[in-house]
């Protein structure tokens, strides 16, 4: 089954099998399916935050589950439980329109639900596991169902259990989320606070920060259905007190956000341009020209172009200033690569 249109990058690559189940049925009936073929179940979303480096001997799950409901309300706050297939986007949209405040600074992130809690999806200030109450889903071993709560879900920055322990071996069905019924603005990101001024928002509403952020995030990244892309490819490295005083020394123009243990997160997007990879292209794949910690894929059908153009930004940066990145998404279908 051809997956170029399953990926957000637009790579070429075959999975054994390809179903799209909707109901809970539908999920039991395409997981005995793969059991009693002898294939491993890989569960997919849009496809937004993977690398397809080759073939897949797999049976594709892409999980087509609706459903927003209201579990429990009170004056201050509200619990939905939320089906995996839908849009995470459009579902920010909606908890907006209901009055459910929280999400809008993690407006238009591409993707579903149920991805949501894998790399504990965050933008401008907020991390998706301020809301997070429970996260279901089903043992792709044991076919059992389970919940966790959001403190079982070892939530950190762009990690989860789910990339850990629980790595391959679970299908998210549905996730639990708190939200406010009171408004309050997180506004602690320089770039949002800075654009909520130049807008003249001293104390902006949750739309008010939701349309801040849409067009914030549409100026920087380039949309995945014109420029092929999976967002940011690496991670932005968090170094302890004494690897940060040190670059520091050696960089001081170097931007950073402070840490609660005395280091700090530093943009991968700054030391990439200063490589001077920005706006680079090769074999058909690229650094974004207008943000550096974006690759496009412009024309190439093999993932392994696009992991060659990351090995040799990872090695020029280790070079440079001795820190190496990790690869953001998921790499599927090479022998090594797999954040
Ligand atoms: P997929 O890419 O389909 O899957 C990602 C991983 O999750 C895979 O390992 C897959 O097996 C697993 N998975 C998916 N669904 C399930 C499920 N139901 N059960 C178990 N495992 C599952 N991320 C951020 O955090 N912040 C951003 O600001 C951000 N901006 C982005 C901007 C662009 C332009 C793009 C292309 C990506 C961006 N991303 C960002 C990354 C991406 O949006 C998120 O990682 C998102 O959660 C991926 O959702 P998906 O449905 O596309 O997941
Ligand atoms: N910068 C450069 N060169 C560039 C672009 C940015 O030097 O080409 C520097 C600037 O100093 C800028 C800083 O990097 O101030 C940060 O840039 P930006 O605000 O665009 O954020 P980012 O660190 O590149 C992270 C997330 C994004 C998220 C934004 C907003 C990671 C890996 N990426 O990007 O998430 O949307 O912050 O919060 O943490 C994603 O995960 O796919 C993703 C897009």
């Amino acid at each position: 089954f051809p997956l170029a249109g399953s990926n957000t990058l637009a790579l070429h690559a075959t999975a054994k099998a390809f179903v799209r189940p909707s109901s809970d049925a539908q999920i039991s009936q395409a997981l005995d399916w793969a059991r009693a073929e002898g294939l491993a179940v890989l569960p997919l979303g849009e496809g937004s935050n993977i690398v397809l480096a080759g073939d897949l001997d797999l049976s594709v799950l892409q999980l087509a589950t609706q459903g927003r409901e209201l579990l429990k309300q009170s004056e201050q706050d509200v619990l939905l439980r939320v089906q995996a297939g839908e849009n995470w986007h459009q579902l920010v949209q909606w908890t907006l329109q209901q009055g459910y405040y929280g999400l809008e600074n993690l407006a238009l992130i591409p993707g579903t639900v149920g991805a949501a809690p894998i790399q504990n999806i965050g933008a401008y200030g907020v991390e998706l596991e301020r809301f997070v109450s429970a996260v279901h889903g089903i043992d792709l071993v044991s076919a059992e169902r389970f919940s966790l709560s959001a403190k079982e879900c070892c939530f950190s920055y762009r990690d989860s259990i789910f990339k850990q322990a629980l790595r391959d071996k679970v299908l998210i069905t549905a996730v639990d989320l708190r939200l406010s019924r009171q408004a309050s603005a997180e506004l602690s990101y320089p770039a949002l606070q800075a654009a909520l001024q130049e807008r003249g928002l001293c104390e902006p509403t949750p739309l008010e920060i939701f349309s801040a952020v849409v067009a914030l995030r549409r100026s920087k990244l380039p949309d995945p259905a014109i420029e092929a892309n999976a967002g940011s490819f690496f991670k932005n490295p968090q170094l302890d007190a004494s690897q940060f005083l040190r670059l520091q020394q050696q960089f001081p123009q170097m931007p950073s956000y402070p840490l609660l243990d005395g280091g700090a997160k530093v943009p991968a997007a700054w030391l990439i341009e200063h490589c001077g990879w920005k706006g680079k292209k090769s074999e058909g794949v690229g650094v974004h020209p207008g943000h550096a910690l974006v690759l496009v894929n412009y024309s190439a059908k093999d993932g392994k172009c696009i992991l060659n153009l990351a090995a040799n930004i990872v090695k020029s940066v280790e070079q440079r200033f001795g820190i190496r990145l990790e690869i953001e998404p998921r790499v599927y279908g090479a022998e090594t690569g797999s954040p």
